[in-house]
């Protein structure tokens, strides 16, 4: 009896540890994600490429778009596109999207 109490409460703590970091963006993956970015983005220097650097993103007040930089508003750009940026709407599953948010951060 104790022991399958026990046993129960293990599996629980188990997947209560799971379930947040499924949603939690890893930025690990994020900067493999960005490999898709960087041909347009540079995220060590300022320069531009064929988009402007994305370096220091969310340090930013406000896209060139005038929205404040945030998951949402980021988000947006990258399902959308714009202008000669392409659209990853269908393209990134929203891991790798939750993913790339997270490496976006870091740069
Ligand atoms: C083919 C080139 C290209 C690719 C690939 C590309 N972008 Fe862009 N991106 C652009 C261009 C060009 C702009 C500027 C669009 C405009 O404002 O007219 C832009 C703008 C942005 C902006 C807004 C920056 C700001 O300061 O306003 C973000 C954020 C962004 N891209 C993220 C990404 C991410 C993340 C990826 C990868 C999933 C990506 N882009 C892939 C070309 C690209």
């Amino acid at each position: 009896m104790t022991k399958r109490i026990l046993v129960v409460s293990a599996l629980g703590l188990m997947l209560a540890g799971l379930l947040p970091a499924q949603k939690k963006g890893d930025a690990a993956k994020g900067k493999e994600v960005f490999d898709q970015c960087g041909v347009c983005h540079s995220a060590t220097t300022d320069e531009k490429k064929m988009g402007p650097s994305l370096k220091g993103l969310f340090k930013k007040a406000k896209l060139a778009n005038g929205q404040p930089v945030n998951d949402a508003s980021v988000t947006a750009m990258v399902n959308k596109g714009k202008g000669t940026m392409p659209a990853f709407a269908d393209v990134l599953s929203a891991d790798e999207k939750a993913d790339l948010l997270a490496y976006l951060k870091t740069i």
